[in-house]
């Protein structure tokens, strides 16, 4: 697929079929993560991807929990998210496969790391789109793993304790019809000729 129709053609998806993602369509996903643009160069980030269902869903529901669900606007009404359907469990929608990627602690608050989280997600989600698998970026990753229990979870993974996950990618293969994009909104782009410097 051209790299303009991935960028433009890319929704995030919410509902998800049970199906299993190929192990080999994961890698290619993370390696996609791991080619983004770093900070200094110093790769700092990690990737963590589940695909365990049943862990991703509970997971999921403390995720869920550390958001206030009573928004004063709506997210979206083809794919419902947490605010707009308050029926809905899990954070991670029933997510076939799930993506952390972790930055250290002790940088938690600096917005290079924070910001090289979030390239490593995009780069995530475009190359799912790519291979024909739904994504949705989701946040509340530290507080999701501040809950009681959840710091033994990064252990048992094997995660450097320096680390901590910012921010997760559901992955999976869409249920239902994939949505089309959405349009842009007015007066975003601002482009300013040579001769009005
Ligand atoms: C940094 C970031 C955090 C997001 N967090 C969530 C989230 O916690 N839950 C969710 O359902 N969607 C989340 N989204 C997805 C947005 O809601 C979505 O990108 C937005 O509604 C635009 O829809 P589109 O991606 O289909 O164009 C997040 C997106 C970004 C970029």
């Amino acid at each position: 697929m051209e790299l303009a129709d991935i960028i433009r053609g890319r929704r995030s998806i919410r509902k998800y079929e049970a199906r299993r993602v190929e192990k080999e369509k994961l890698d290619a996903v993370a390696e996609a993560g791991l080619y983004a643009p770093n900070p200094g160069g110093r790769q700092g980030s990690k990737i963590i991807m589940l695909d365990d269902p049943a862990l991703i869903d509970s997971i999921g529901i403390v995720n869920a929990d550390c958001e206030n669900r009573h928004w004063d606007v709506g997210v979206s009404s083809d794919q419902p998210s947490i605010i707009d359907d308050q029926s809905i469990r899990s954070g991670f929608y029933g997510c076939a496969a799930l993506a952390m990627v972790c930055i250290q602690r002790e940088r938690r608050d600096q917005v290079n790391q924070i910001g090289a989280a979030f390239v490593c997600a995009q780069n995530m989600v475009l190359r799912a789109y790519d291979l024909g698998l739904a994504s949705v970026i989701v946040g509340r990753a530290e507080a999701t793993f501040e809950r009681p229990g959840m710091r033994e979870l990064l252990d048992r993974w094997g995660l450097d304790p320096a680390y901590l996950p910012i921010v997760f990618v559901c992955l999976g293969y869409i249920r239902g019809g994939y949505p089309p994009p959405k349009a842009r909104l007015e007066g975003r782009y601002l482009y300013v000729p040579e001769n009005k410097k």
